[in-house]
């Protein structure tokens, strides 16, 4: 939430952030904002409401060199979205600007006594009053600017990722993190520093993870690079011997910069001749979810190994019950995985919305092993339901994405689902690979306590190798797809319903067409229809049924005769080879047969495409969604 991102080196720097800005859009798209101090030491600001676009014709006629810069894309949470709330903020005597991701919590504190001593605020920002603060510490403290920070952060309660720029000081730029991301990229005598890797990974695969409490100062004053390596994976441990890297604590502990490899491609970053990154992502799903398996599943001997498992096994086989947290559409993952570990493990599973979980003194136990699932890593409460968890004692295993954000660097375990950087806004190929890498687990539990039978084990296994060729063949429907598409654009409302391991996927189909072609929609399970929803079913309802042959199938085919006969138009995905539906639903999507427990990873996929192209055919902004963002790092 809110994007970050500096740079401090020899080239022009405004290019640079104006391209980062672009590449962490995903995180939020209210404002934007840069601050440059160019060669005659004038501290220039220029900001917009709306995208980094907005800002880019803003700046087009104004004055954007310098070699040091910050800049911002803002996700509003203290102040509407406008020029004066969007970031950087000066400070009281523009000497100082400053650029923030996260909440300041106790900021009406601090800017009352801010106030006391005579300062003024032009926003509303919990942000221009860290920046005040830090002035003010400087100035009555006789302090450096990093010390500045440093006592000014030791005030602070709440989360952040900042970066402050100091026009008396145009070699040294200053930036720290609690709680919000924070990488900075090494290279030959420049340095940056973002709130991920995505703007830095055109320029050095050399970066440093900033830990909470962390402050770094680069400086380009004195920098050298001799000395630096980073072979293999990291050079973990290893000093950079760069001196223009200083680390420290915010309470001035001086900390060794660890410089590690990145692992990611500019090709990754891209659309890659799609018109969006949201189909680009449901495109790329037979691929990701043969990467989230390679190593892992192995069809030719019928196995299953996972590392994460493999490693803790005595903590799962001793747990008495399974909690599984998570937001968004990373909940909907883990309501598939609840009937997984029931069936194959038969240990009893809870599933929490993280932000219901933290605050409701739930019951934790040391044998409980906790599952939090997010793509981010970094969404704030399913972090903090991990460290209220983890402090009870209980043992926990997180699926995540992003390779070392915060979630799995504070999980005793996990397993990563490697789908790549995910850009659309709407969840797609992270979801399906989140259920994939579920399913893995409730199989190797089952398998190791012996509560699944052998046969079971190996039809899934076999099934599970098959399914990125399935997804092809649901993946070829898109044409058809996107045609009866456009029939539904007049739609103001949508029901989705499943039963079973389909439940979950009506839920994921509504939100998914929800978020990104801001229809109204609600999941249900099919049965429960008759309980309230059953009322809105006219001519005017678009009904989306889950049914594929299994389980509860012919109760889900009653419950389309009950929503035809109330003149309900039924788009229903079914099984290949599928007559009953066929002969009662308007509109009919096959999917090819599989396993009960993997059906999700076939039935969504049409429901991801359903959701793309009615938001296409209303000219909605498919990726990037109103008032959405990626990475929810605020409450
Ligand atoms: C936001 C995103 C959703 C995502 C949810 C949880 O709301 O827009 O797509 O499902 O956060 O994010 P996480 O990174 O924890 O999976």
């Amino acid at each position: 939430m809110c994007g970050i991102v500096g740079y401090i080196g020899k080239r022009n720097a405004y290019p640079i952030l104006i391209k980062g800005l672009h590449r962490l859009e995903y995180r939020g798209y209210d404002s934007a904002g840069v601050a440059l101090i160019n060669a005659q030491g004038q501290l220039n600001i220029y900001k917009a409401k709306g995208k980094v676009a907005e800002l880019e014709a803003y700046a087009s006629d104004k004055d954007t060199t310098g070699t040091i810069g910050i800049a911002h894309t803002r996700w509003a949470t203290h102040g509407e979205p406008n020029t004066v709330n969007a970031h950087p903020h000066y400070s009281e005597s523009e000497r100082l600007a400053i650029i923030h991701n996260g909440i300041i919590e106790n900021y009406a504190v601090l800017k009352a006594g801010l106030q006391k001593e005579g300062y003024s605020f032009k926003s509303e920002t919990d942000t221009e009053v860290l920046i005040q603060l830090i002035e003010y510490t400087q100035v009555n403290k006789h302090v450096d600017l990093r010390t500045a920070v440093q006592l000014a952060l030791q005030q602070v309660i709440g989360a952040y990722a900042i970066a402050v720029l100091d026009k008396d000081h145009p070699d040294t730029l200053i930036a720290a993190r609690k709680g919000s991301p924070l990488v900075v990229g090494v290279g030959q005598e420049e340095y940056f520093i973002a709130s991920d890797a995505t703007p830095i990974v055109e320029y050095t695969d050399k970066v440093i993870y900033i830990e909470d409490e962390e402050v770094v100062k680069l400086s380009t004053k004195g920098q050298s690079t001799k000395g630096q390596s980073t072979k293999g994976q990291s050079t973990k441990g290893q000093s950079t011997k760069d001196e223009g890297i200083e680390i420290t604590t915010i309470n001035n502990v001086q900390k060794t910069p660890e410089i590690k490899r990145l692992e990611l491609s500019l090709s990754q970053l891209e659309k890659g001749g799609y018109p969006h990154f949201m189909l680009k992502e449901i495109f790329e799903q037979p691929r990701t979810l043969a990467d989230s398996m390679r190593g892992r599943v192995n069809v030719r001997q019928d196995n299953i190994a996972l590392s994460g498992f493999i490693d803790n096994k005595e903590r799962f086989m001793n747990a008495k019950r399974i909690i599984i947290t998570a937001c968004g559409t990373s909940w909907h993952a883990g309501l598939i995985a609840m009937y997984a570990i029931e069936e194959f493990a038969q240990i009893p599973v809870e599933v929490e919305y993280s932000s219901e979980f933290r605050y409701r003194k739930p019951v934790i136990n040391r044998d409980d092993v906790v599952i939090a699932i997010s793509q981010s890593g970094e969404t704030a409460d399913t972090l903090a339901a991990i460290q209220l968890a983890k402090e009870k004692g209980a043992f926990i295993f997180s699926i995540c994405n992003v390779i070392g954000a915060s979630i799995p660097r504070l999980s005793n375990s996990g397993c990563y689902t490697h789908v790549g950087p995910e850009i659309g806004v709407a969840s797609t190929k992270a979801f399906t690979a989140q259920v994939v890498a579920l399913t893995m687990l409730a199989l190797c539990i089952g398998k190791e306590k012996g509560t699944m039978s052998e046969e079971q084990y190996l039809h899934v296994v076999r099934a599970l190798g098959q399914i990125p060729d399935k997804i092809e063949c649901v993946l070829s429907q898109n044409k058809r797809i996107a045609d009866f598409a456009k029939t539904f654009t007049y739609a103001q409302n949508f029901i989705y319903l499943g039963r079973g391991y389909n439940y979950p996927v009506a839920l994921e189909g509504a939100l998914k067409l929800k978020e990104i072609s801001y229809i109204h929609a609600e999941g249900y399970p099919a049965a429960e229809m008759k309980h309230g929803p059953i009322a809105l079913i006219s001519q005017e309802m678009p009904v989306v049924v889950v049914a594929p042959r299994c389980g509860t199938y012919e109760k889900v085919v009653s419950n389309i005769q009950e929503i035809k006969a109330r003149n309900g138009r039924v788009i229903a995905i079914v099984t290949e080879g599928d007559k009953m539906v066929s002969k009662i639903a308007d509109y009919v999507i096959e999917v090819p047969e599989t396993e009960e427990c993997l059906t999700p990873l076939l039935t969504v996929i049409p429901l991801q495409l359903l959701a793309y192209h009615i938001a296409v055919v209303k000219g909605c902004d498919v990726d990037q969604p109103r008032n959405l963002a990626k990475s929810v790092t605020v409450e």
